[in-house]
């Protein structure tokens, strides 16, 4: 896939994986639609790259998410890259009630709206071929860390509907890109874990992979892991358990 020249859809551009995807596919003369949740950090992406177009879009919610759609189909018709990044990690004990609340927005945002985006959109990028979905998943798809069961499940779910689309979308020119990261210092991962990648280092391995149409982009020590659940999975489990 061309990693210039395309008009992409980029969710969660504010801050880790999503702002350096954003800084790396600006400087490669990509046109970009970026999403956030806050006016302040779409007016700061604003000011610094001038000729992005923002959409504040809450992507817990389906009604902010048909706008977001809306919003593409009228204004950014020339659409041909998706990119599924946006994404949010709970960590709680199944036992606690407060983790209940968040269930829904963790997996409207994880899952349910990627699945929504691609669906309504897939006529778009149908229209605007050579065209791509890039879904960020995680090794934590693999197989799980004890601490946060919803968030794995979510990832564990997005992957395997992507393998299931690629099959679907064989016959057209829309490829399925998966980006399968390690863990990456974001501020998701902030205060926890060690032997953190940067976002900028799994930006350029995807661009790696993206650029050779390898559709399942398994980056630094997730290489590792899916070699290692391949042959011996208690090992890959136990690795992960209380990662
Ligand atoms: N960091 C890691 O180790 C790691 C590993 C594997 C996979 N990933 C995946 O990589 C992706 C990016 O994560 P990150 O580490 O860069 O996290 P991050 O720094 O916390 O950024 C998350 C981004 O998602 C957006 N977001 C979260 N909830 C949202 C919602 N309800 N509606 C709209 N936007 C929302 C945030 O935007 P606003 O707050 O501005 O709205 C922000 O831009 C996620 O899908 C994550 O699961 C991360």
């Amino acid at each position: 896939m061309q990693t210039s020249e395309n008009a992409i859809l980029l969710t969660g551009a504010s801050s880790g994986i999503g702002y350096a995807l954003l800084r790396r596919l600006h400087e490669l003369g990509n046109k970009l639609l970026v999403t956030s949740r806050s006016d302040t950090s779409l007016q700061k992406l604003q000011s610094e790259f001038a000729d992005i177009q923002t959409f504040r879009c809450d992507l817990s919610n389906p009604t902010a998410v048909e706008l977001l759609i809306d919003f593409c189909r009228s204004e950014f018709s020339d659409l041909n890259v998706l990119i599924n990044n946006a994404g949010m990690q709970l960590e709680y004990q199944i036992v606690d009630a407060k983790g209940r609340a968040k269930l829904e927005s963790e997996i409207r945002t994880n899952f349910v709206t990627p699945l929504q985006l691609i669906q309504d959109l897939l006529p778009l990028l149908a229209g605007n071929e050579p065209a791509a979905i890039v879904n960020i998943t995680s090794a934590l798809a693999i197989t799980p860390k004890k601490s946060a069961p919803v968030y794995c499940a979510t990832k564990a779910g997005l992957s395997n509907y992507s393998d299931a689309l690629r099959y679907q979308l064989e016959a057209t020119d829309i490829k399925l890109f998966e980006v399968i990261p390690p863990l990456v210092d974001t501020a998701m991962t902030a205060g926890r874990g060690s032997g953190k990648i940067s976002p900028e280092q799994l930006v350029e391995e995807f661009l790696r992979g993206f650029a050779r149409d390898k559709e399942k982009i398994y980056v630094g020590k997730a290489k590792l892991l899916r070699f290692i659940n391949q042959f011996a999975p208690g090992i890959a489990r136990n690795i992960l358990k209380n990662s």
